[in-house]
C-alpha cells in the first residue's frame, strides 16, 4: 500500500520536475539568428495567442515594427500591449484582420498600403482546425477559405510592397499534417462529403502548395518563400475538439510551448542566406520532407489558378 501511494506520487512528481528537460529534449530546433530588425515592418496573423504572440514578440525585441493581425481586436490590443511593456518596443500595433472575409481582408491591407512604404516580413501563422463544418461570409469552406485562400489573398494585396521592400520574405505555417491532405477540386469546399480533421489537413497541405508555386513565381524578385511545421505546440488550436483537447493536456509535458513553437517561422524569417531555399518547407529549423502530393508542381499551379479565380484575382504576378 504505502508503495502504491508512493508511486502515485512520486510518478507525477518526476515527471513535474522533469518536464522542462523532456520537452527541451524532444523539441529540438532553435533560432539561433542574432539579426536585428531596426527599419523593418513585419505583419504577423493570428499573433494575439498562441504561436503567433511568441513570433510577434521575438520579432519586436529585434527592433522591428510588427503588426499584430487579429480578428478580435480586444484581444489584440491587449497583446500589443504586454508585448510593448515586456520588449519597451512600442512600435506594436494591433490592427483588425479577419482571414473568414475578405472584406475584411481586403480593408486590411488597404490600410497596411496606406499606412506603411515597407514591408520585409509577412508570416501567414492563424489557422483554425477541425471546425465543425461551416463557411467563410464568401461561402469557403472554413478551414481553406482561413487557412489557405484568407492568407492566399493577403499576400496577393501586399505583393507589391514585399517587392519594393526586397530582400523580404513570407512564411506560411502549415503542419505535418499535410501528409493526410489531399487537393479534392471537386470538393473544394467540402460540400460533397467533409470530414473536419482531413479539412484541416487539406488546407495545409494547400498551405505548402502555395509556398512553392509563389517561390517559383517570385524567382529573381528578392521576395522569398517557406513553409513550416512548427511542431506539436500547446496552444488553442485544439478548442474545436474536446479529444484533441484531452490528447493535448495528457501530453502537455511532453509537447512544446509557444515560443518552442516559434522558433521555426523565426529562423525562416530571419535566417542569413536562407534565400536559396525558397520554397522549401522547414521544420525544427531544418529543412523537411514533404508529401508526394506536396511536391506536385500540377497540382501547385492548378490550385493556384483556382484560387485566383474564386478570389477574383489576375493569375499572374
Ligand atoms: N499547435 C500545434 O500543435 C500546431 C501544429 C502544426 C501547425 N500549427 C499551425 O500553427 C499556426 C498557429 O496555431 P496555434 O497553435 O498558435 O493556434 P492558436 O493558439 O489557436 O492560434 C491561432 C490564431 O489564429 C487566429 N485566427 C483564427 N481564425 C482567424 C480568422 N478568421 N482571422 C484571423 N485570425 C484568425 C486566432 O485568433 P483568435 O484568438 O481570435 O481565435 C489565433 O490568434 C496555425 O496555422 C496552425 O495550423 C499548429
Amino acid at each position: 500500500m504505502v508503495e502504491l501511494l508512493l508511486l502515485l506520487f512520486l510518478v507525477p512528481f518526476l515527471l513535474y520536475v522533469t518536464a522542462p528537460q523532456i520537452r527541451k529534449m524532444l523539441s529540438s530546433g532553435v533560432c539561433t539568428s542574432t539579426v536585428q530588425l531596426p527599419g523593418k515592418v513585419a505583419v504577423v496573423t493570428g499573433a494575439n495567442t498562441g504561436i503567433g504572440k511568441e513570433t510577434a514578440k521575438e520579432l519586436a525585441q529585434r527592433g522591428a515594427r510588427v503588426y499584430l493581425a487579429c480578428r478580435d481586436m480586444q484581444k489584440g490590443e491587449l497583446v500589443a500591449r504586454e508585448i510593448q511593456d515586456m520588449t519597451g518596443n512600442q512600435e506594436v500595433l494591433a490592427r483588425k484582420l479577419d482571414l473568414s472575409d475578405t472584406k475584411s481582408i481586403r480593408a486590411f491591407a488597404k490600410d497596411f498600403l496606406a499606412q506603411e512604404k515597407h514591408l520585409h516580413i509577412l508570416i501567414n501563422n492563424a489557422g483554425v482546425m477541425m471546425c465543425p463544418y461551416s463557411k467563410t461570409a464568401d461561402g469557403f469552406e472554413m478551414h481553406m477559405g482561413v487557412n489557405h485562400l484568407g492568407h492566399f489573398l493577403l499576400t496577393h494585396l501586399l505583393l507589391e510592397r514585399l517587392k519594393e521592400s526586397a530582400p523580404s520574405r513570407v512564411v506560411n505555417v502549415s503542419s505535418l499534417a499535410h501528409h493526410l491532405g489531399r487537393i479534392h477540386f471537386h470538393n473544394l469546399q467540402g460540400e460533397k462529403f467533409y470530414n473536419s480533421g482531413l479539412a484541416y489537413c487539406h488546407s495545409k497541405l494547400a498551405n505548402i502548395l502555395f509556398t512553392q508555386e509563389l517561390a517559383r513565381r517570385l524567382k529573381g524578385s528578392g521576395v522569398t518563400t517557406y513553409s513550416v511545421h512548427p511542431g506539436t505546440v500547446k496552444s488553442e488550436l485544439v478548442r474545436h475538439s474536446s479529444f484533441m483537447r484531452w490528447m493535448w493536456w495528457l501530453f502537455s509535458f511532453f509537447i512544446k510551448t509557444p515560443q518552442q513553437g516559434a522558433q521555426t517561422s523565426l529562423y525562416c524569417a530571419l535566417t542569413e542566406g536562407l534565400e536559396i531555399l525558397s520554397g522549401n518547407h522547414f521544420s525544427d529549423c531544418h529543412v523537411a520532407w514533404v508529401s508526394a502530393q506536396a511536391r506536385n508542381e500540377t497540382i501547385a499551379r492548378r490550385l493556384w489558378d483556382v484560387s485566383c479565380d474564386l478570389l477574383g484575382l489576375p493569375m499572374d504576378l
